[in-house]
């Protein structure tokens, strides 16, 4: 399935966003067919290199970044005809704006084009102004924003807003790539293409629900950026809260965008506010210390930072959604840097039945989603134990992975999601008030951590998080999954 023809303008074109996601998911889509042979990419960043140096540094990225199995010399070279690179500071209303116009009016005026602004997000605004002054921005345009979409409520709305005033929020997609993750789409199709799952889908039958999100990495060469967000803003406002509302949503009537939308913004409205009072009880957060990952000994957070520093490398929050589908179930959500390995799965704990056949109650079920890696789903039932004529039990795992045909491998989040702007389908996008309502629930905590009404805690690097972070779970008899 082509796209029709378009014009991918990517601002921050040389960054390592570019690098490392966007030019190589635009690769795979190349090669899987998806893309004309007239679309145009056209990088723009302030570098001062020219078309040949862009080109020369985006053949070193697909060599980087995608494996030899799929890199063909042909289509490498197809994929570099379709770049090209203008010099421009997007801030700037100056004269280099002329060399893109001129690029774009080559192509029809019904053309399709995509502005992907992956710089930092207070510059949004202006690159828009600038954009409409140069009228670059016709109903045919449409803007892909990276997060973080501002560090709280007043800069996200100043940013939707600059954006606001030249694009109408149908031509806005912000991107989430766990959005774009083919295990967090198919938590819809779980739920809702799977009767046995869609019936017991709700407080009756579900205990807790666990959503992870772990890396190994610390915070590599962004340590700068990473200690003006923190755990809290870097993950859990976006990305998990996100799968958050596709775990706890009514099912919409469609698949349609703002069906979908709607359905994930009644889940965010109806999240319990923490207050002062609750703050210390619902959160934990934490900095990792010197430690040893994957048997490479690494320094601590503060070490790496060489300053003192607020910032948390590690959060954990129980939420709470006010519907009568989730009343009384816990959703612990957790993310960490310099975890002991790279896992984000959602965790379903169903309630156990009492029965008086087996001596003991039974364990209740267990679904795990796996969201990367092994991507798959794992379904823990009680069996007999084989070993013991008497009925003793024992779990097993109904485990499967899920894989790409033919042995390809597993498409990358922004692959998707890169192709859905120029199709013109943002289901998979968030919308502003989707954004401000993550805000409004998220600020209080922000604000509490800020003033230190809760401690921050230690945890070696390599570890899965301060001891402390069990104490959520602990009230109500629950434990982390690894420690189940
Ligand atoms: C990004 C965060 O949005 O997501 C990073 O800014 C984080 O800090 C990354 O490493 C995690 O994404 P993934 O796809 O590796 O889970």
């Amino acid at each position: 399935q082509q796209v029709e023809p378009f014009d991918y303008v990517i601002f921050g074109a040389t960054g390592d966003l570019t690098m490392r996601k966007l030019l190589p998911a635009l690769y795979n889509r190349l090669r899987m067919g998806q893309i004309p042979d007239d679309a145009r990419i056209i990088g723009t960043a302030r570098t001062d290199i020219d078309r040949d140096g862009y080109v020369a540094r985006a053949k070193e990225a697909l060599e980087r970044f995608i494996p030899d199995d799929v890199r063909s010399p042909v289509l490498v070279d197809r994929f570099l005809g379709l770049l090209h690179y203008v010099t421009l500071d997007g801030t700037k209303a100056d004269s280099e704006w002329s060399a893109l116009s001129s690029i774009l009016s080559e192509a029809p005026a019904d053309r399709i084009r995509v502005y992907y602004f992956a710089t930092a997000p207070q510059l949004y605004g202006r690159i828009c102004e600038n954009l409409h002054s140069h009228n670059l921005v016709s109903p045919h345009s449409r803007v892909v924003l990276e997060k973080p979409i501002g560090t709280d409520m007043a800069t996200a709305t100043a940013i939707n807003d600059g954006v606001g005033q030249y694009f109408p929020e149908n031509q806005v997609y912000r991107i989430d790539h766990y959005l774009g993750k083919e295990t967090v789409q198919n938590v819809l199709a779980l739920r809702f293409a799977n009767p046995i799952m869609n019936a017991v889908w709700s407080a009756e039958q579900i205990e807790s629900v666990q959503i992870t999100a772990a890396e190994t990495v610390g915070v590599e060469g962004r340590a700068s950026y990473y200690d003006t967000s923190g755990a809290m803003r870097d993950m859990i406002q976006n990305h998990l809260l996100q799968v958050l509302c596709l775990v706890a949503m009514e099912a919409p009537d469609s698949l349609e965008a703002d069906t979908v939308r709607n359905a994930k913004l009644a889940v965010l409205n109806a999240l319990r506010p923490i207050t002062d009072e609750t703050v210390a009880s619902e959160t934990v957060r934490a900095q990792y210390t010197a430690g040893v990952v994957g048997g490479q000994s690494v320094p601590g957070y503060l070490e790496e930072l060489g300053q003192p520093s607020n910032t948390e490398t590690y959060a954990a929050v129980r939420a709470w959604v006010d519907t009568p589908r989730w009343k009384g179930v816990p959703f612990y959500i957790r993310t960490a840097k310099r975890s002991a390995r790279k896992v984000s799965e959602i965790v379903i704990r169903f309630r156990a039945a009492p029965t008086a056949l087996f001596g003991a109650t039974p364990p209740g079920n267990r679904l795990v989603i796996r969201i990367q890696p092994n991507e798959g789903v794992e379904l823990q039932l009680n069996v007999k134990n084989p070993a013991l004529d008497a009925y003793t039990l024992r779990t097993a795992d109904l485990d499967t992975t899920i894989r790409m045909e033919g042995g390809l491998p597993f498409p990358d989040s922004y692959e998707r999601l890169l192709l859905d702007a120029v199709r013109g389908n943002p289901v998979l996008f968030i919308r502003r008030d989707e954004v401000e309502a993550a805000w409004r629930w998220a600020e209080p905590v922000l604000k509490a951590w800020s003033e230190n009404q809760v401690p921050m805690q230690t945890y070696s690097a390599g570890s899965y998080g301060p001891e402390k972070s069990a104490a959520l779970l602990a009230d109500k008899g629950d434990k982390w999954h690894e420690d189940m």
